[in-house]
């Protein structure tokens, strides 16, 4: 079976965003792969947060991604900080790795333009990335298209140790989700469904009351020309809209639009459809949320089979580094 490896930030609270885009594909993939699934607090220090937060934060994410339907028995999900061969291995590769190709690195340049200060971390955040793809021997990394830099980044650092000290690491390959997995603000077509730019209206969590959910989609922003038709570029609200009831339901977002002659109409389904495709993680979560030490019990777990794997590959690297290996 092929190895997949994906990490994702410990925001604590999903979104449809997240689901539709990532963990719907990782709950796929964990039946047919060899699917490793970390939630990444070291890259969460890379911007201030707060400690009592980030730790509740963590937590919440691996419940949240159990509930959404990923099976400890059938994937290994873990926490970043478990498992040391992370920074070890992410020291080795900052020593064969260029300020130059760093510093091209877009999401850098983007947050940390216009910073007094910019953390260390920050500008290193890609290789720790690379770290943990190529601890793995993954052949197969899926994430969004804002991460696709990244990855060729760990891609060329791969190849580039196996040149200079020998075959060591697997280069792996992208996964780039179909397109239509791209879920928008509700209240901001224009831009990605997302929690850090804060827009309580437009997003959609995973675990919103269904009153909620009939409320937002309710408000979501559309157009006043009136008419149900697919148009990405003119009509962004409303092909927004439609594109989650064609998720939601199997189908292509046209076909959804010929259906509907009433926006009121569209959004009462698109509604429905999230409500019901949600429902079963809703429940999966109200039972996790009555046991608080099975999730850390499954981290506990997780961090146990990954560092089994780790450490072969971080000393399998080290060894054909240098370094000389502790008698
Ligand atoms: N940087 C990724 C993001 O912000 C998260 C991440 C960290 C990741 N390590 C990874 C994704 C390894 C894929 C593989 O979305």
């Amino acid at each position: 079976m092929p190895r997949v490896f994906s990490g994702i930030q410990p925001s604590g609270e999903l979104h449809l965003g997240n689901y539709l885009g990532a963990i719907r594909s990782w709950v796929r993939s964990q039946h047919e792969a060899d699917a490793f699934y970390c939630i990444v607090d070291l890259h969460a220090l890379t911007v201030e947060t707060d400690p009592a937060e980030l730790r509740a934060r963590t937590r919440q994410t691996a419940l949240e991604l159990v509930a959404a339907g990923l099976d400890p028995d059938a994937c290994t999900l873990f926490v970043q900080s478990h498992v040391p061969e992370h920074p070890r291995l992410t020291w080795l590769l900052e020593c064969t790795a260029s300020m130059g190709e760093l510093r091209r690195m877009t999401q850098f340049k983007d947050k940390s333009a216009g910073a007094e200060s910019v953390r260390v971390g920050l500008f290193t955040y890609p290789v720790l990335m690379a770290a943990d793809i190529l601890l793995y021997d993954t052949d197969r990394v899926p994430v969004g298209d804002d991460q696709r830099q990244h990855l060729e980044l760990a891609r060329e650092l791969a190849s580039r140790f196996n040149a200079r000290y020998g075959t060591t690491f697997v280069v792996p390959e992208a996964a780039v989700p179909p397109v239509g997995a791209r879920v928008m603000d509700l209240q901001h077509p224009e831009r990605k469904m997302s929690k850090s730019v804060s827009s309580p209206l437009g997003t959609v969590l995973l675990f919103d009351e269904p009153a909620d959910i009939e409320r937002k989609v309710k408000k979501a922003v559309t157009d006043t020309d009136g008419e149900v038709r697919y148009d990405p570029e003119a009509k962004p609200g409303l092909a927004n809209l439609l594109e989650l009831l064609a998720v939601a339901t199997d189908r292509a977002p046209a076909a959804v639009a010929a259906e509907y002659h009433r926006y009121g109409d569209l959004k009462r389904d698109v509604a429905t459809a999230l409500c019901d495709l949600l429902a079963p993680a809703r429940a999966r979560r109200n039972e996790l949320a009555g046991d608080p030490g099975a999730i850390d019990a499954v981290l506990a777990d997780g961090a146990a089979k990954a560092q089994a794997i780790a450490a072969d590959v971080y000393h399998r690297a080290a060894s054909a580094i240098g370094l000389l290996a502790p008698a």
